[in-house]
C-alpha cells in the first residue's frame, strides 16, 4: 500500500497522480482537461490527488478551466532566474503567476534533449521553491546503465546531485522514471521498482533527515497506464504516478486515478 517506512515509523502520504502533456496540446486540448474535472466532480476520488501539467502556452487557459475543482495545475519545466535577459525561458515566477502550483525539473527529456545537469536541476528546483512552487524532480536510469547494473548508484548520484539540501516533503515531490520505460511501453517489475523507491527513500533520509524523506511523495513514472497503474501504484514506497501518454485523454487517466478509489488509503 501507499506506506512509507522509515527510520521504524510508518507514514501515511496521499498519492498523487500527475500528467505531463509534454510537447502536446493546442487550445482544443482543453476539452479533456474540462472532461477530466468534469469526471471527478460526478465521481470523486478522494484518496488521490490529481495534476495536470499541460504546456506553458495552455497555463492560464487550463488555470481557468480547473479553477475550483480541486486539480492541481502544473508545468514542466522553469528556468533557474528570476528574470533577464534570457529569450525563450520562462521563470518559475511566470509560472506561478499563470496559476502553477508545481513544477516538473530535471525531466530526462530535457537532460537528454538539453543537456541539463544535475547542478541545472538543482538550480531549477531551488528557483521553484523561490516562486513558492513545488518541485517535481525526476530522476531515471537509461537503458544502457539499467543493463550494466548501475540503477541504484545512478539514482544516489542523480538525487544528491539535483535535490536542494533544505528540500522539504510539503514542497518537493521525487519522480523516478527510468528513461527506457518512457514511452516504449515497457516497464520495470514491481520488486524493481520497491526496491528502487526504497533506496529513493533510503537516499533521502541520509540527505533531508528521515521526517522530510518518510512524508515524500515518490511518484513512479514511464508509461504507467489504466492496464499497469494497480500493479505499480500498490508497490511500497510508491506514493502515485507522473503519467505522460495515458494524461492526454481524460477517460485513461481517470482510470489510472481509479485504481485508488476505495483502497482505503
Ligand atoms: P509515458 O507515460 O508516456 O511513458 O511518459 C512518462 C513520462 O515521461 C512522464 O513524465
Amino acid at each position: 500500500m501507499v506506506i512509507a517506512r522509515i527510520g521504524g515509523r510508518v507514514t501515511r502520504i496521499k498519492p498523487l497522480v500527475a500528467g505531463n502533456w509534454k510537447m502536446n496540446g493546442l487550445g482544443g486540448s482543453l476539452s479533456e482537461l474540462a472532461a477530466l474535472r468534469d469526471h471527478l466532480a460526478a465521481s470523486p476520488v478522494p484518496e488521490a490527488d490529481a495534476m495536470m501539467c499541460p504546456p506553458a502556452t495552455l497555463l492560464t487557459r487550463a488555470h481557468e478551466v480547473l479553477s475550483g475543482s480541486g486539480i492541481l495545475l502544473g508545468a514542466q519545466d522553469c528556468s533557474p532566474h528570476p528574470s533577464g535577459a534570457h529569450t525563450g525561458d520562462i521563470s518559475a515566477e511566470m509560472l506561478a503567476d499563470a496559476g502553477a502550483t508545481a513544477v516538473i525539473v530535471g525531466h530526462s527529456e530535457r537532460r537528454h534533449d538539453h543537456g541539463e545537469t544535475d547542478a541545472e536541476v538543482h538550480a531549477k528546483a531551488l528557483a521553484a521553491y523561490r516562486a513558492g512552487l513545488t518541485a517535481i524532480i525526476c530522476i531515471g536510469e537509461t537503458e544502457e546503465q539499467y543493463r550494466e547494473g548501475h540503477t541504484l548508484d545512478v539514482l544516489r548520484s542523480q538525487l544528491e546531485g539535483s535535490v536542494p539540501e533544505g528540500a522539504r516533503a510539503g514542497t518537493t515531490i521525487v519522480a523516478y522514471e527510468p528513461v527506457w520505460a518512457i514511452g516504449t511501453g515497457l516497464t520495470p517489475t514491481p520488486p524493481e521498482v520497491a526496491q528502487v523507491h526504497g533506496l529513493i527513500r533510503t537516499v533521502l533520509g541520509q540527505m533531508l533527515g528521515d521526517s522530510e524523506a518518510g512524508a515524500m511523495r515518490l511518484l513512479y513514472g514511464g508509461s504507467v497506464k489504466p492496464s499497469n497503474a494497480a500493479d505499480l501504484l500498490f508497490v511500497p514506497d510508491v506514493n502515485g504516478a507522473l503519467v505522460g501518454g495515458a494524461s492526454l485523454k481524460a477517460k485513461d487517466f481517470y482510470e489510472i486515478m481509479s485504481v485508488y478509489a476505495g483502497s482505503g488509503i
